[in-house]
This record gives C-alpha cells, sequence and structure tokens, in this order.
C-alpha cells in the first residue's frame, strides 16, 4: 500500500473513531436523514441557520467508516459556509476530501451524507442533478 494511501486510511479511521460535529442540535431549521439502500445504514444531520449561513451543523448515524467519515468531513467543510456555497459543494469535493479510491460499491457509503444536505436543504431535484 502506498504511504500515501496509509495516511489517507488512518485519518478515515481517526473521523470514524473521533467523528467531529457529532450529535444532534435541539429545534435545528433543517433536519434529514438517508439511508443507504444497499446496507440500511443512515446518516442525519442537523442544521442550524441564521441569515443564510450554516451556523452549526451535527450529524448522527450509524454505518461503515466511510460513510460516517465522510459524514464527520463534510460538517467540518459546511460549518460557516453560506446556504448557497454548501449547494455547490458536489461529489468530486467529497471524494477529493476522503482522499482513496472509492469503489463503486462504494460510492453510495462516500456519497451518503452529501445527499442528506442535498435533499434535506435543497429538496430532491438537487440530489438528482447531483447524480448525473
Ligand atoms: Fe453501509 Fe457503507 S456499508 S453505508
Amino acid at each position: 500500500m502506498a504511504a500515501d494511501e496509509q495516511f489517507y486510511r488512518e485519518y478515515i479511521l481517526d473521523h470514524y473513531k473521533n467523528p467531529r460535529n457529532f450529535g444532534r442540535i435541539e429545534a435545528a431549521d433543517i433536519t434529514h436523514e438517508e439511508y443507504n439502500p444497499l446496507c440500511g445504514d443512515m446518516v442525519g444531520m442537523d442544521f442550524r441557520v441564521r441569515d443564510g449561513v450554516i451556523e452549526d451543523v451535527k450529524f448522527h448515524g450509524r454505518g461503515c467508516a466511510i460513510s460516517q467519515a465522510s459524514a464527520s468531513l463534510l460538517t467540518e467543510r459546511l460549518k460557516g459556509m453560506t446556504l448557497d456555497e454548501a449547494q455547490q459543494v458536489g461529489k468530486d469535493d467529497v471524494l477529493e476530501e476522503l482522499g482513496i479510491d472509492i469503489s463503486p460499491a462504494r460510492l453510495k457509503c462516500a456519497l451518503l451524507s452529501l445527499k442528506v444536505l442535498k435533499v434535506g436543504a435543497y429538496g430532491l431535484a438537487a440530489e438528482e442533478e447531483d447524480e448525473q
């Protein structure tokens, strides 16, 4: 295994074992959960939005290291963004952040948290656009 890949695997495991922004936000402005249809694993996110800015975001869920690490990384990226900026975050950004090659079979794991953001904050149409 290349040194780089080793580093990224540790980085993913760290986010899995010590997830950032894990928990719930009471009286959140946006709350949404999605399930990976292939395995039943879940990621949910709560957002507190003020004046169009994501002031706080937390996630909860259960699943494989890739799905949970990806959610942890995504919350770090989203905090402080405007909803308009967050809408621009796409598949490639999430995969780049994970930093390892994701096999087609694991793509739904890696992108589950992005789906929560897209469907939760912008509705189903936004998520469908992103899948194309
Ligand atoms: Fe279920 Fe990855 S195996 S989300």
